[in-house]
């Protein structure tokens, strides 16, 4: 094993959990050699010698063998980990738009600069699901990979369910514990979950998909009637994103509100959590539920992916299978 240095910009939600659980956890230390911010004035729980505001600095630091990507805004994003990339740095990243929007080059970064670029943690944060995927072997025969991708929707129509409320009162909630966007209509307008997806597809499927190709529809109108209405028909409604195989071959996905029966494992997967149905030809059904937000579990999935770097094999078997994603790319079409 080697030692692992971090470069970690960001200190907000995901940020801090992160922090809280690289310090609870015994077995492994990764040090945090500093932490890149951009407020100079904004009081933070650890001392100024951790914070620096010079990202080239860090990004150019030979001490410095992993950058951690965890900001908000996508452009500086995007150019902090390509630029860490093409500095020879391995990088993870939470960043799901940037990664969805850019995962095409993203990957031939990495073969170029012979890099890594780890992300368990931007699609359903503690579920381990790109790993997951990227362990089925029936990968030409995996049916469909559906699920709820969006820890904020599913609270708040938790919520609309349960209490009787209306969307716009459970939406500062969502907000306040640290599970929304900054910009919420990434997720209660279907796009944060239409994000994941289209990571979900690359790592099912070995596609390459722009994220506008993929139809999305909120929960934004939907409202107490509504859930009223499904719960008199013994049903409740999930924002639901999907991605299945025709038997044409064709790959189709799409994010949505949908009834859902009490039959469906999907049915009991409430508040901040997601869940995620797999199904293929040899491995049959399988279901994963895990929270799918806040600072904790999104800090887990980063500090597994932190973990992997401490091991050289880790990133080689993660470029095997990039390869071998390539080989469906020419093969397969997408129709959405
Ligand atoms: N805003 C996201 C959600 C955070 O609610 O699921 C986790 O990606």
């Amino acid at each position: 094993t080697r030692d692992v240095k971090i470069g970690l910009f960001g200190f907000g939600c995901v940020g801090q959990g992160l922090y809280d659980v690289l310090n609870n956890s015994k077995n492994f230390r990764a040090d945090i050699s500093k932490i890149v911010v951009k407020n100079k004035d904004k009081e933070r729980p650890l001392p100024s010698k951790y914070f620096s505001f010079d990202k080239d600095e860090v990004l150019k630091n030979p001490e410095i063998n992993l950058i951690t990507e965890l900001i908000d805004d996508v452009d500086q994003a995007y150019d902090i980990v390509t630029n860490a990339l093409k500095n020879g740095k391995n990088v993870v990243s939470a960043n799901k738009k940037m990664i969805a929007e850019n995962l095409e080059e993203l990957v031939s970064l990495q073969k170029e600069y012979d890099t890594s670029l780890l992300y368990e943690a931007s699609a359903c944060a503690s579920i381990p699901i790109i790993r997951t995927l990227e362990e089925y072997y029936d990968n030409e025969l995996l049916y469909s990979v559906r699920g709820i991708f969006n820890g904020s929707s599913n609270f708040i129509l938790s919520k609309m369910f349960n209490e009787g409320l209306e969307y716009q009162d459970v939406l500062k909630e969502a907000q306040d514990l640290g599970f929304a966007e900054t910009d919420p209509t990434l997720d209660v307008g279907g796009f944060d979950a239409k994000y994941k997806l289209v990571i979900i597809i690359c790592h099912s499927y070995g596609l390459f998909v722009d994220p506008k190709e993929i139809f999305n529809y909120g929960i934004q109108n939907l409202t107490a009637f509504d859930m009223q209405y499904a719960k008199e028909k013994g049903l409740k409604i999930k924002q639901i994103a999907r991605v299945y195989k025709t038997p044409e071959d064709e790959v189709v996905g799409y994010v949505m509100p949908q009834f859902v029966k009490p039959t469906d494992d999907l049915y009991k997967v409430d508040n901040e959590y997601n869940g995620v149905v797999v199904e293929a030809a040899f491995s049959d059904k399988q279901f994963f539920k895990g929270k799918g937000a806040g600072g904790h579990p999104t800090g887990s999935a980063v500090l597994s992916d932190i973990s992997a770097n401490r091991y050289d094999y880790k990133y080689e078997y993660r470029k095997r299978k990039t390869d071998a994603f390539m080989r469906f790319t020419n093969d397969a079409t997408l129709d959405v």
